[in-house]
């Protein structure tokens, strides 16, 4: 490939000179984890919103998950982009701005960059994520492997990165929803969230998303409960955090990690099931939370869909389904959502 003056230019600069970070998020987020905590433990049943799981360790506790042999879903996404991430920058014919939702460590990213970097002398990449910690790590880490890319890092939630939607950029976007985090949305909010994804993008912009696909109850609670335990960690990871950022008093070995997959709903339900009758101090919140014996905190519910509810879903907001592909195995499916 020949070396353009931008990309020598680029080059030039260092990992960190070249990434800019910002924090478009809420500038307390003890004051939204605090109110979360207080409005979920009151509650009956008890819930917890499963954004909070993020912090460092919960963000390292995921990496950890994806790496277990159970979880297959980032495997078979990966699988897909390996085999189709040429076919998918070549939906553009020149520069486009890469813009990620969710980034996390942004290893199936990595394909699409390279396929992207291959035959552009430029390219924009904007991650938006919640873990300020993850975000930078993963960003000075592809800067060092991609000399001369250009990194706008947004530490922040979804409205954030809906907000980076509206950045105006040389080109089309192309928007990444990978990891199927939309399953973490129910199916209204989800449906919701694709058309406001819809309203910012131009006709030529593309929306990839990364869906898990619904399956055999036996493969999708093995999934969410895997023999090292890696999972359960991740899920008992949000009481931590609550003791370590809002003095919370509880014994992590008095929760047990629960995943049931609700067939007729379509998703894997994530639960803390408390071990005994107990009373849980809440120092900062000046809360006493008391569980019974076998009572449980809802954490997180992971949606999975059909092909023909993907299709249902990109219509009712505004998409059509393009290009679709699913790896070897039909455990996931990755889509090209089209503006109507
Ligand atoms: C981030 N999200 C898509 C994961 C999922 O599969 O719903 C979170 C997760 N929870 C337990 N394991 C993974």
């Amino acid at each position: 490939m020949e070396i353009t003056p931008e990309r020598d230019r680029m080059s030039n600069l260092n990992a960190r000179q070249r990434l800019r970070l910002i924090s478009p998020s809420p500038d307390n987020p003890l004051a939204t984890l605090a109110d979360a905590v207080r409005a979920g433990l009151t509650a009956r049943p008890k819930q917890l919103p499963c954004r909070f799981f993020y912090d460092a360790q919960g963000s390292a506790l995921f990496e950890e998950i994806c790496s277990v042999p159970e979880y297959y879903l980032p495997r078979a996404e990966r699988q897909i982009l390996e085999s189709h991430a040429q076919e998918i920058v070549e939906l553009f014919d020149g520069r486009f701005t890469l813009v990620e939702l969710g980034c996390g460590n942004a290893v199936k990213t990595r394909l699409l960059i390279q396929a992207a970097w291959a035959k552009r002398d430029r390219l924009l990449y904007i991650p938006v994520d919640i873990s300020p910690a993850m975000l930078e790590k993963t960003c000075l880490a592809l800067l060092g492997d991609f000399p001369g890319l250009e990194i706008l890092a947004v530490a922040g939630d979804y409205e954030a990165g809906l907000a980076c939607l509206k950045i105006a950029c040389e080109g089309p976007k192309l928007i990444l929803w990978l990891g199927s985090n939309i399953g973490n949305f129910d199916r209204a909010e989800a449906e919701a969230f694709l058309a406001r994804v819809r309203q910012s993008m131009t006709p030529a912009d593309r929306f990839l998303v990364g869906i898990d696909l619904r399956k055999a109850p036996s493969i999708l609670e093995a999934a969410y409960d895997d023999a090292a335990g890696v999972t359960a960690r991740f899920n008992l990871n949000i009481l931590g955090r609550i003791n370590r950022e809002l003095d919370g008093h509880f014994d992590l070995g008095a929760f047990q990690h629960r995943a049931v997959y609700n067939d007729e709903i379509g998703r894997i339900e994530m639960y803390l099931v408390s071990r005994s009758r107990q009373p849980v101090g809440i120092a900062k919140l000046g809360l006493e939370i008391s569980f019974d014996a076998g009572e449980t905190i809802h954490t997180e519910n992971s949606y999975k869909y059909s092909p023909d509810e993907i299709a249902a879903l990109a219509a009712a907001s505004g998409f059509t389904v393009g290009p679709q592909w699913f790896d070897a195995q039909h455990l996931f499916c990755t889509t090209i959502f089209k503006p109507q």
